[in-house]
């Protein structure tokens, strides 16, 4: 197999490349990149006025199988990443059940190998069914090939608990992947507090109930010297605590999802319940403050925190309704759209937070366009446009909150490990 990509804006942060260049892609790894490219191939493609880039590596995807195949599972998850221009996802462990143990995670593998189209790695928990109580047998998880370990959707109170969790992860190699969340602060809100909660008389998440957990997690790393990485980041006062730690050298990191940086509390006035989500959306000061800490290199990543859920666990009423939002095949239109276009990041920042740092963050080879390196490559229109909408979902669960949203940018081609994984 060979595919040799003409005349494309080649956009490579890794190598400090953004020129119009070709690449030339052997069997599943990436062969050349240069100009004007002289070889046979079997697939030639023009990128003439497009963007390529490498695929995107989303670190914080549920896509459910086993256990919830009815909101989505390997096969649709990965087409839907495909459709996006993601090429590395990784598995987020709150299946059921529980990718606690080697087996759990043999089993998931085992489907991985089967269906996806996409590369998927493979996060485990903290702690034994994600209960907080009992530390997962971290060693085993890492033996199995766990890349890193989260109890996502909750965190773990118990301060003691959660240093040995990372002392273990220190020690096996393994980064921790926060999900901030204090639910005794949160407890039973279902929006951000503020004006807007006491109008529409839903209970209010308020900004404490993440960022005094980042403080916490922050804490515990350095007591330790462990790597944390603090997980869809939603409010100012987080970016400002991550920001001070960096400047103290602690080994943190953190990743913000596009509707952070999309949308206000303000999308709930009509109580949508697409677009609920944990943490919820903030106030426009937060939004701001994202934006901010994408631009100051505060905020190293963005990934999708892609949460399928089925209509009947979505239609329903605001309270009862599942957190959650899908987000694999518009993360980078949204991107393009909030953060282009508004000149707040230029290509090579964006692609920098879709691709190279989170591979870097997570240590996989990955994320770049350098030769001999996995040939996983999108290719971009960054002039099209195109509304959102349930019947061109490729996931199987269609709450997304930008339906019938316009957003910019359309992916034209993705290749993953050399073979075309999606085609507009
Ligand atoms: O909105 C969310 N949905 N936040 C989480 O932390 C978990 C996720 C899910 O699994 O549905
Ligand atoms: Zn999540």
């Amino acid at each position: 197999m060979s595919i040799l990509i003409k005349n494309g804006r080649v956009i490579d942060p890794a190598n400090k490349i953004d020129a119009i260049l070709d690449i030339f892609i052997q069997d599943d790894k990436i062969s050349r990149v240069a100009k004007d490219i002289q070889t046979q191939a079997e697939t030639i493609i023009d990128a003439g006025n497009k963007i390529v880039a490498p695929g995107i590596v989303d670190m914080h995807a549920h896509l459910r199988e086993p256990g919830r195949e009815d909101k989505e599972t390997i096969a649709s998850a990965t087409a839907a990443a495909a459709k996006g221009g993601v090429t590395t996802v990784l598995a987020m462990p709150n299946t059921q059940p529980a990718m606690d143990c080697s087996k759990s995670v043999e089993l998931l593998q085992g489907i991985i190998n089967k269906d996806a189209k996409i590369n998927v790695r493979i996060c485990g928990t903290l702690t034994k069914g994600r209960l907080g109580q009992e530390l997962s047998d971290i060693a085993a998880l890492k033996k199995i090939g766990a890349r890193a370990l989260s109890d996502d959707g909750c965190s773990v109170d118990n301060d003691a608990l959660m240093l040995e969790a990372l002392k273990q992860a220190k020690l096996a190699g393994l980064l921790v992947i926060c999900h901030c969340e204090d639910k005794k602060l949160s407890q039973k809100g279902v929006i951000n507090l503020g004006f807007n909660s006491t109008r529409l008389g839903l209970r209010g998440i308020s900004n404490e109930s993440e960022y005094k957990r980042v403080s916490r997690d922050i804490e515990l790393a350095e007591k330790c010297g462990a790597s944390v990485h603090i997980a869809h980041v939603s409010c100012g006062e987080s970016v400002d605590i991550i920001a001070a730690a960096k400047k103290k050298k602690i080994k943190v990191t953190c990743e913000t999802a596009p509707h952070y940086f999309s949308l206000t509390q303000d999308a709930l006035l009509e109580y949508d319940t697409n677009m609920k989500m944990n943490p919820p959306l903030r106030s426009k000061e937060d939004l701001a403050a994202i934006k901010q800490g994408l631009k100051d290199g505060t905020i190293d990543a963005i990934a999708s925190d892609h949460a399928p859920h089925t209509e009947n666990e979505k239609d329903i009423e605001f309270e009862r309704a599942e957190f959650g939002v899908v987000g694999l095949e518009t993360e980078l239109s949204a991107g393009i759209t909030e953060l282009i276009n508004q000149q707040i990041l230029d290509w090579p920042e964006l692609i920098q937070k879709f691709c190279l740092n989170p591979a870097r963050i997570l240590g996989i080879d990955r994320g770049s366009l350098t030769a001999g390196s996995f040939a996983d490559v999108v290719i971009i229109s960054d002039q099209l446009s195109w509304t959102v909408n349930k019947s061109t979902l490729v996931s199987k669960s269609k709450n997304s909150p930008f339906l019938g949203r316009c957003l910019k940018g359309l992916v034209d081609y993705t290749i993953c490990n050399g073979t075309i994984a999606y085609q507009r």
